[in-house]
């Protein structure tokens, strides 16, 4: 097993009839996270959590999240690689703003706190900038 994978186990059985073993583990989004020297790491985290939280989840290098997710430091700021813009969609008015305090923004620049992990999103890529502020 990977050491960079996290297996989350619910702690509720599903609602309706019988507990399989499919049904105790979430499902999982891979994650392609590549550092500015071109080194990549690939994570698996669990849907329903964010990009950002992944990253923190894997020691995600360059990824600081310093307000916890809150959309308030700009320092989980990413590039999305351009293969993957529809599916994460465009960053939120708050989101925007917040982007103006993050260095070197460009298209496809996101905060990745504010970008939920769904199936959708399996296979995501996304670029760590060479430095956050
Ligand atoms: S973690 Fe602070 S804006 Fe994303």
């Amino acid at each position: 097993m990977p050491a960079n994978l996290i297996i989350p186990f619910r702690s509720q059985p599903p609602k309706s009839g019988l507990f399989s073993l499919k049904d105790a583990y979430a499902t999982m989004t891979k994650i392609t996270f590549i550092q500015p020297d071109g080194e990549s790491q690939t994570v698996e985290a669990e849907n329903g959590l964010t990009v950002m939280e992944a990253a923190k989840l894997n020691d995600i290098a360059g990824i600081e999240a310093e307000c916890g997710g809150a959309c308030a430091c700009a320092t989980c700021h990413v590039y999305v690689d351009e293969a993957w813009r529809d599916k994460t969609g465009k960053a939120a008015d708050m989101e925007e703003d917040m982007l103006d305090f993050a260095f070197d923004v460009r298209e496809g620049s996101r905060l990745c706190c504010q970008i939920k992990i769904t199936d959708a999103l399996d296979g995501l890529v996304v670029r760590v900038p060479a430095k956050q502020f």
